[in-house]
């Protein structure tokens, strides 16, 4: 099926409005009650709402978004997109392959940041493939895009599952390059809208995470997580963590790092849960790193469904390759080769908090 067929008819989904040079943006909605309502826009290839039934039995939709493409694309804070090529920062925006220095996009104080100013969360991905609970989307970025080498031929597959999402990312290239993708959902177990995640508890399956400079760029190492507010081992509370007023948590107005990830495969890596909603949300992928940052820039100043987002409104939990990698060989390989397929899955599985255990004072 080609992205010209599926113009014709889309199933439960809608027009989202236009972009400015007048191309139509389309709103593809996967699931049916009472299991998880996924919308998905083209624009961006971005998670827009995803209704579930929340512990206490009401429904919710648990992800910030907006209510227009201009809004999409006026806003710093990537809601829900599929970020690329490179998501997080490289230092500088220089990095050496094969020998040669590539300059990619800088807008994040002197730094890369989620894909160059015209990242992949800002354009119009093709819709090739669509069911009732699949959607998969393809994006074709020509060489020197945002500066990075190669054509990128990327794809990213949703699929609602009984009890929530899987995204599947792929990538080829005709020239070696380096690629990075993942998505940029902000949750709210409570409900979008409903006030700041503080309340909400987070556990993270990680030892040890990735200090950073004062622009977010890694100073190199890994530190433990063991005897400081990054310590998400058991389940913590989010606004004790983002209180706690140490320097790196200042730095970042919250967390805003990377947290090295144990185990290999798709595992489960971080368990977000609410009190309040009885909801409980698990993160499972294969990438080795998870970005874990706390809606810190969030300043009001975006329109979104339903009002606005302000600091901590939403915590964004972004599986990938731990940032800087091109400049930073002992934090592994983000290279890709012409006739090698980059792949990435993410999951997040939502349902009643359970057994969880919530171990701070309400
Ligand atoms: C980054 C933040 C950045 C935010 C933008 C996060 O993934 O780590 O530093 O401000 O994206 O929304």
């Amino acid at each position: 099926m080609t992205g010209a067929d599926v113009n014709v008819h889309i199933m439960g989904g809608g027009d989202f409005g236009t972009m400015p040079d007048g191309r139509r943006v389309r709103r593809i909605t996967l699931g049916e009650a009472p299991g998880p309502v996924l919308t998905v826009l083209d624009l961006g290839a971005t998670v827009h709402s995803l209704e579930v039934t929340c512990g206490d039995g009401v429904r919710r939709n648990v992800v910030l978004g907006h209510a227009s493409p201009a809004d999409y694309l006026d806003s710093p804070h990537y809601l829900g997109g599929t970020i690329g090529r490179y998501a997080n920062r490289i230092a500088g925006g220089r990095f050496v392959l094969d020998g040669r220095e590539v300059r990619v996009g800088t807008h994040d104080r002197g730094n890369h940041l989620h894909g160059g100013p015209d990242g992949f969360n800002r354009r119009l991905w093709q819709l090739v493939e669509h069911s009732e609970t699949q959607a998969h989307l393809v994006l074709r970025s020509p060489d020197g895009d945002q500066g990075f080498p190669g054509t990128l031929d990327a794809g990213v597959r949703f699929e609602v599952l009984g009890d929530g999402v899987r995204m599947t990312f792929e990538a080829t290239t005709d020239a070696p390059t380096v690629v990075n993708l993942t998505n940029h959902a902000y949750f709210n177990l409570d409900g979008a809208g409903a006030g700041t995640v503080d309340d909400h508890h987070l556990a993270v399956e990680a030892d040890e995470y990735t200090p950073v400079d004062p622009t977010g760029i890694p100073l190199g190492g890994h530190a433990a997580v063991a005897g400081s507010p990054f310590d998400f081992r058991a389940q913590a509370r989010i606004g004790s963590a983002v209180r706690s007023g140490v320097e790196q948590v200042a730095r970042a107005r919250g967390i805003d790092h990377n947290y090295v990830l144990r185990g290999e495969g798709v595992r489960r890596v971080a368990t977000l849960s609410s009190r309040r909603t009885q909801t409980r949300l698990d993160v499972h992928t294969d990438q080795p790193g998870l970005q874990v940052y706390t809606g810190n820039f969030l300043d009001g100043s975006s329109p979104a469904v339903g009002g606005t987002h302000r600091q901590g409104d939403g915590i964004a939990l972004e599986a990938q390759l731990f940032p800087d990698t091109p400049r930073r060989p002992d934090f592994g390989s983000a290279m890709l080769r012409p006739g090698e397929t980059y792949r990435a899955t993410l999951e997040w599985r939502l349902g009643a908090v359970g057994s969880f255990q919530f171990q701070d004072p309400e």
